[in-house]
C-alpha cells in the first residue's frame, strides 16, 4: 500500500501524520503501541510493521493443497467443489490469494459507490470493485467494501441470488439455485481458509 499513492489514499504521510497528531483520540494511543510520538516515520513503520503481521499460512486449505487430504473435512471439500464449479466463486477468487488482482461489479451499493470509476472515469469501471483475498475471511466480518454484508452466510445468500442486479453487473454472476447443504459446504469452505499463522506484529518491532 502506497500511502500517497493516487489510486491508494491519496495521502502524503506527513499531511497523515498532521492529522493524527491534531486528533487527541489518537496521540496517546499511538505513543502506547508503537513507543515513539506521532510523525510521518513512526506511522509509515507502524503501517508497515502492521501488514508485515498479515500472514495466513496452514490454513486447512493449505494443508489440503500440501497433500493431506485429511486436513478438510467432507463438507469444506464439497464446498471447495462448489466454489471452483457450480457457484463460479474461483472465476474471480483464484490463486494463492484467492483473488484474481481484477476489478469486478458485483452490485453490492450500486448507485451510490462508483469505485474504480473514480480513478479511471471509464463508465465501464462504474460499480468495479478490486476482488478482495478470502484469506482469513471467517475473522473479517462485516464484509464488502462498505461492510453492507454482515456475515459469510449473507455473502453466499447474495452470490446465490445472482448478486446485485444492475446495468453493469459481472457477466460470471447469475442465480446459483444452491441447496441449503451447498451453501452450509460453501461457508465450511471458506471457514478452512483461516490461517493458523496469524502472528499479530509485536509492539516493540519497528522494522
Ligand atoms: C465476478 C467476480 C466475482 C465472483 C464470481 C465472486 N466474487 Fe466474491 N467478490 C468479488 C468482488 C469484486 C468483491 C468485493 C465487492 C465489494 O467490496 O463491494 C467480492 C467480495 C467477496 C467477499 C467479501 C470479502 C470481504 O473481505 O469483504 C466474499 C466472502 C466473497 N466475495 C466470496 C465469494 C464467493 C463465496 C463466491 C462464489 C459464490 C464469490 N465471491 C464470487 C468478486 C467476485
Amino acid at each position: 500500500m502506497a500511502l500517497a499513492g493516487r489510486t491508494d489514499l491519496d495521502l502524503p504521510a506527513v499531511e497523515a501524520a498532521a492529522r493524527l497528531a491534531n486528533d487527541r483520540a489518537y496521540v496517546a494511543p499511538f505513543e502506547a503501541a508503537f513507543g515513539a510520538p506521532v510523525s510521518a516515520l513512526a506511522l509509515v513503520q507502524a503501517l508497515a510493521t502492521f501488514v508485515r503481521g498479515q500472514l495466513s499460512g496452514a490454513s486447512a486449505f493449505d494443508r489440503f493443497g500440501a497433500g493431506d487430504r485429511a486436513a478438510l473435512p467432507a463438507k469444506a471439500r464439497d464446498g471447495f467443489a462448489l466454489f471452483n464449479g457450480k457457484a463460479r466463486c474461483a472465476r474471480c477468487h483464484a490463486g494463492p490469494l484467492l483473488s484474481d488482482e481484477g476489478f469486478h461489479n458485483t452490485g453490492v451499493n450500486w448507485g451510490t459507490d462508483l469505485g474504480r470509476f473514480e480513478v479511471t472515469r471509464q463508465p465501464e469501471d462504474r460499480g468495479r470493485f478490486k476482488t478482495p483475498s478470502l484469506r482469513n475471511v471467517a475473522l473479517t466480518a462485516p464484509y464488502m467494501h462498505d461492510g453492507s454484508i454482515k456475515t459469510l452466510g449473507e455473502v453466499i445468500e447474495f452470490y446465490d441470488r445472482g448478486a446485485g442486479r444492475n446495468p453493469n453487473l459481472d457477466d460470471q454472476f447469475r442465480p446459483l439455485a444452491l441447496s441449503l447443504p451447498e451453501r452450509q459446504a460453501l461457508a465450511a469452505f471458506l471457514r478452512a481458509l483461516t490461517g493458523s499463522a496469524y502472528a499479530p506484529p509485536a509492539s516493540s518491532s519497528r522494522r
